[in-house]
């Protein structure tokens, strides 16, 4: 197979996703983001395996007519099979492998943190091996040595909230909607850093988000509830940025360090919270200093994607990986 023709599906969580690459070039990427969660602050997920239902046959319908390409042009049906919300993961992997057998070609089982990890090769310039790549995720928070093709070596985690969760927990705290991130980044924009000095916890390559975002509960709990509103009503914006400058603080650390430690040319940030404006600010300069290259996907492949499904679906494909039929969903399949 020359120029493999393949569907990649993503259900992990709240996107109903499918994406269609040919000869490892990205033809169509189509994601529904289910708003039905927002009313709730988080994801629900019976809600979410519902609207999968719901979604996945008209996404792919319309990544096939995007892509151009007839449901007989695929050579192999590629679906995330964990990690993720369990409900979730088996609509779209049952639906791959339904469709995989219906059209006799091999299915693809994708870790949907090496979608992460791979979302650098959608688009070039793409990465040289080895490269250090900082997951950030609404789930996860990992910094993994990438040292070849699916040859990862996990250099830290999180030991409680990820980076994406704190975004989360804090936007709910302040009011903002589910999720947090994209409106904590908005209104950081016009905010001041260093108005407050919220704690920054280093653990060498892990991290820990769980006391900073209590720190920002506490922190607005010692004001009488009155003075509460009017202080946010004019510093909303700074203690974003505050809390916000945490974040970046103690992820551009690490990055630093695992550079210094590493030696590697290549870096790249992957996962949600890749698409803050801050941290992919911060990370400039940080290459820039260090002289190494930087690779971050567009913040549409920085949030979830079946780009990266497909994608990273190819190069497995093209080392000659293939999944069972029996494939089933792993909820907590680690890297
Ligand atoms: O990778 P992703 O789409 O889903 C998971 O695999 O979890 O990441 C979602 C996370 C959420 O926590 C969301 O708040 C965060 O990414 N996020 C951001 C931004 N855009 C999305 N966090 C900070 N700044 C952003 N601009
Ligand atoms: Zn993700």
């Amino acid at each position: 197979m020359t120029h493999p023709v393949l569907l990649g599906i993503e259900s992990s969580c709240d996107d109903t996703a499918a994406a269609v690459v040919a000869g490892g070039r990205l033809r169509s990427s189509v994601v529904s983001s289910q708003d039905v969660h927002e009313t709730f602050g988080g994801v629900v997920p019976e809600l979410a395996s519902r609207d999968h239902q719901r979604l996945i046959v008209p996404v792919v319908q319309q990544a096939l007519a995007e892509a151009e390409v007839a449901p007989g042009d695929l050579d192999a049906v590629a679906a995330t099979y964990g990690p993720g919300l369990a409900g979730a993961l088996l609509v779209g992997l049952s639906f791959a492998k339904a469709y995989a057998f219906g059209l006799d070609v091999p299915l693809v089982g994708v870790n949907h943190l090496e979608g992460h990890i791979y979302s650098v090769f959608i688009e070039p310039p793409a990465p040289a091996f080895p490269y250090l790549c900082l997951v950030v995720s609404g789930g996860h928070t990992q910094l993994v040595l990438v040292e070849d093709g699916f040859q990862h070596h996990l250099l830290g985690t999180t030991r409680d909230d990820a980076a994406g969760e704190a975004f989360d927990k804090v936007g709910t705290l302040l009011g903002l909607g589910y999720p947090g991130g994209p409106a904590i980044d908005r209104l950081a924009q016009e905010g001041d850093p260093s108005f407050h000095d919220f704690p920054r916890t280093r653990l060498g390559y892990d991290f820990s988000f769980s006391g900073l975002k209590t720190s920002v509960l506490y922190y607005l709990n010692e004001m009488p509830d009155d003075e509460r509103a009017a202080f946010l009503q004019e510093h909303l914006a700074d203690v974003c940025a505050s809390f916000q400058q945490a974040i970046v603080d103690v992820l551009i650390d690490a990055l630093r360090n695992a550079l210094h430690e590493t030696g590697v040319a290549h870096v790249a940030i992957v996962g949600g919270v890749s698409a803050n404006t801050a941290l992919r600010a911060a990370a400039t300069d940080l290459a820039d200093e260090e002289g190494v290259t930087l690779h971050i996907p567009h913040p549409r492949y920085s949030v979830d994607n079946a780009a990266m499904i497909a994608v990273t679906a190819h190069h497995k494909l093209a080392a000659g990986h293939t999944s069972p039929l029996t494939l089933t969903a792993a909820p907590s399949l680690a890297l």
